[in-house]
């Protein structure tokens, strides 16, 4: 059984991390799309919002479970039986610090793989970030985040405003 885990900040989870996702369910028997607990120092949504979100927008991909996780990505990764870390790169700018992760990964856990998939062409301008910014001036989301979750982006920002 080839097990892999997806794990992110997902603040929130955007059009391009879903691609990586739906990609990865198709290679692997079991993906877990995990996200960090007390990453960012300030995020829009809270750790079980954004797991909310992800298992809305993933809820016709069986393999795939969502949940939060805490400490080094490895443990937790040996606590699911996964031996695949998986990551979306966007462009050389994303290069230098997932090679650097990728790398001290292998070095605290030289058994687990980390693999790297290409970004979707139509989603290499987008981030997490750059979503929020264009939801902060009502901007058009309709290509950047998944429909299922247009809203919760929009009431949350339209709340913090
Ligand atoms: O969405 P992001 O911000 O690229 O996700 C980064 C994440 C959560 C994958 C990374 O920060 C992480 O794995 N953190 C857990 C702590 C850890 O294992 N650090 C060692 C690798 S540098």
């Amino acid at each position: 059984m080839h097990i892999a885990v997806v794990p992110g900040s997902f603040d929130p989870v955007t059009n391009g991390h879903l691609d990586i996702i739906k990609r990865t369910s198709a290679l692997f028997d079991v993906v877990y799309v995990s996200i960090l607990s007390n990453g960012a120092k300030n995020p829009l949504f809270s750790v079980e919002e954004r797991v909310d979100l992800i298992k809305r927008v993933t809820k016709d991909l069986p393999n795939v479970k969502v949940e939060a996780f805490t400490g080094l990505l490895v443990n937790y990764a040996r606590e699911k039986n996964a031996k695949f870390i998986v990551k979306g790169l966007r462009a050389v700018s994303d290069f230098e610090y997932e090679f650097q992760m990728s790398l001290t990964n292998k070095q605290l856990a030289p058994d687990i793989e980390t693999f790297f998939i290409t970004t979707n062409t139509k989603y290499s301008y987008l981030s997490s970030s750059i979503v929020k910014e264009v939801a902060k001036f009502d901007g058009d989301l309709s290509e950047m985040l998944p429909k299922e979750i247009i809203i919760d982006v929009q009431r949350k920002i339209g709340g913090k405003s």
